[in-house]
């Protein structure tokens, strides 16, 4: 049966029961405490607490549903046979409308009848300190006379909740085996009859507690790839109708089996995030976003992949998956390219960066290292620089994800153990809440006050939002003194400057009028540095140190013995107080709208950000 005949039947098959069809909601849900939809049930989950009614909002209180779900969670494991980061979720769901003997039957005539499938075993309950063996289900699955049935505890059929809170409780589970003989787990049936007032993780330590819901609910998830991969007696998911057209255009390029799972996952994930809004950044979903399409790049360098391979292979995602999900990105092509731009700028840099880290061979050919290269390394073996801390740093310079960073040491020959990458790990996401906690606190700092938020001199604020405005503002002064740098010489230096809301004013020694070309390619220099979306790296040291590696220092200002400098690699390097921008690509674009002169001898810009 192919994918689409599959998910046809699905729907039809609960419909004709007594569910309404409901569309899959967005990959970023509504819910804040979750980042990303990672089940079919989380659009419903007030539909089990009775905060809202089925009845009234799908005029049943049955709904059938096909929806997007991505797990961050499987990441590492995508290469296998059976793992991905976005996948589809079929899932069937009551709210008080029917309860396990109906769920369990359903399921067991849809596999068995409609798809023609065997059931290898199925899992039960095997009870907890508070909640009951699952006898009922044991019983129904014996009634239909499925023999092989096994017990599992609160680890693998307990399910939810899902966030910091929510509905949860028992499940049982259908296995089947694939061509490769595998059983693989397929559908998951939970019998939502609590309401967990933790996180999963708490109510697992023992730290939540469950109450009974009023209403009892059914939440059910299949993997249409997995169901594929059965139906279509595949060895694993990859092999499916599902994404064989998207391999297809792989099949020249020198990528072993693995990677070309992780290319096809990771664009396949892409496509779909950036399809709901999401967009390449630091942090929250933009990040995970960042860092798929980050490995299928580096990917793309190191194997010289054809430059049009991931666009074609994109644009047979979108015609493939079009039918089914209309509104799928078309502007992926100029969200992939200008994400490319960004990290190709950095990506050289950063594998020399790597290279001279690890004193290997020259990363420049991509090529992999001769075996006499490889100096001699016992296992597990980090030299003493490759911290979490180095790895978080160089991030934030160079924008590699951790993993990628780990991905190209290990594909030059190096070896880390788990237990050093489990180390490396925790310092580097301990390093990225530091980073968090750092920027959250000035954060507060900065909007909590009275009256005029922040007035150093030289930047005026008065409401959070000015504040975000002088400092993206401040940050383009520094980017205006580098390009009139540039474009006039070096001798020109700061005289003063004054940054609102509404622009920046900058004052600068230079001896007479620019020309209307000088002003153009100021403004596009300061602009091709915006659009590079270089991190922008606060350091403090020594003022002595400072001055001595080439910081630029404002003649007039007094400055303390510790001082701060804010650099933008290739670009910047200013002795400095702040606040400043993460990256220079939060800018927006940069307009120079006056020029003028002051005094003899001192020009004044005054420009904007739109
Ligand atoms: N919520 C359960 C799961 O995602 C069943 O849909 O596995």
């Amino acid at each position: 049966m192919t994918h689409k005949e599959i998910r046809e039947k699905f729907l039809a098959f609960f419909k004709k029961r007594g569910h309404a069809v409901v569309s899959s909601s967005s990959l970023i849900p509504s819910d804040p405490s979750v980042l990303l939809t990672t089940a079919g049930m989380q659009q419903f989950k007030p539909y089990y607490t009775g905060e809202a009614d089925p009845v009234k909002d799908f005029g049943l209180k049955n709904t059938v549903s096909i929806q997007k779900c991505f797990r961050t969670s499987d990441i590492d494991e995508v290469g296998d046979e059976t793992h991905l980061t976005f996948f589809e979720m079929m899932g069937n769901f009551s709210f008080g409308g029917y309860w396990k003997e109906e769920a369990i039957k359903s399921a067991h005539e849809f596999i068995t009848k409609e798809m023609g499938l065997a059931i290898s075993y199925v899992t039960v309950f095997k009870g907890s300190d508070v909640v009951p063996k699952d006898n009922e289900s044991r019983a129904i699955w014996q009634s239909l006379g499925v023999k092989d049935i096994r017990e599992e505890g609160m680890t693998d059929v307990f399910w939810g909740p899902t966030g910091s809170s929510g509905p949860c409780g028992p499940t049982t589970e259908i296995y089947c085996k694939n061509a490769a003989d595998q059983d693989v787990e397929i559908w998951n049936i939970v019998f939502n009859e609590f309401f967990c007032d933790g996180s999963r993780e708490e109510l697992l330590a023992g730290n939540a507690k469950l109450r009974s819901l009023a209403m009892k609910g059914i939440d059910t998830g299949m993997g249409l790839e997995r169901l594929a991969m059965i139906s279509q007696n595949a060895k694993n998911i990859f092999e499916t109708d599902l994404f064989t057209p998207i391999f297809d255009i792989l099949s020249d390029v020198g990528l072993d089996e693995r990677k070309k799972r992780i290319v096809v996952d990771h664009l396949r994930g892409s496509i779909f995030l950036i399809t709901d809004g999401v967009r390449p950044a630091n942090k929250g979903a933009g990040y995970i976003l960042r860092r798929l399409m980050r490995r299928v790049m580096v990917y793309e360098k190191m194997y010289e992949l054809p430059p049009d391979v991931f666009n074609k292979m994109a644009m047979v995602v979108v015609e493939y998956y079009g039918g089914f999900y209309p509104k799928l990105a078309r502007e992926f092509g100029a969200v992939i390219d200008e994400e490319r731009e960004k990290f190709m700028k950095m990506l050289d840099k950063g594998l020399r960066v790597l290279n001279t880290e690890l004193k290997v061979f020259s990363f420049d050919t991509f090529q992999l290292p001769k075996q006499e290269d490889i100096p001699d390394i016992s296992d597990g073996y980090v030299p003493p620089g490759l911290t979490g801390k180095w790895f978080f740093d160089f991030y934030q310079t160079f924008g590699f994800p951790l993993e990628l960073s780990i991905e190209v040491i290990k594909n030059r020959g190096r070896r880390i153990s788990d237990i050093q990458l489990k180390r490396i790990t925790e310092e580097f996401n301990k390093e990225i809440e530091k980073h968090q906690e750092i920027s959250r606190a000035g954060a507060e700092k900065k909007f909590g006050g009275h009256g005029l938020l922040l007035d150093t001199g030289e930047l005026k604020a008065g409401t959070p939002d000015e504040v975000q405005k002088v400092t993206r503002l401040h940050t383009a002064t520094h980017l205006l003194q580098y390009a009139l740098r540039k474009v006039l010489g070096s001798e020109v230096q700061q005289m003063g400057s004054d940054i609102t809301p509404e622009r920046t004013r900058f004052d600068f020694s230079f001896p007479r009028k620019l020309s209307p070309d000088e002003l153009r390619r100021v403004e596009n220099e300061v602009n091709s540095v915006i659009d590079a979306d270089i991190p922008v790296i606060m350091k403090e040291m020594d003022y002595d140190e400072a001055v001595k590696g080439g910081a630029l220092a404002f003649f007039k200002a007094k400055y303390p013995k510790r001082v701060k400098v804010y650099s933008i690699e290739g670009v910047s390097r200013e002795l400095c107080g702040g606040p400043h921008v993460e990256h220079t690509g939060e800018i927006g674009r940069f307009k120079i709208l006056k020029e003028e002169a002051i005094s003899s001898g001192v020009r004044r810009v005054r420009g904007t950000i739109e």
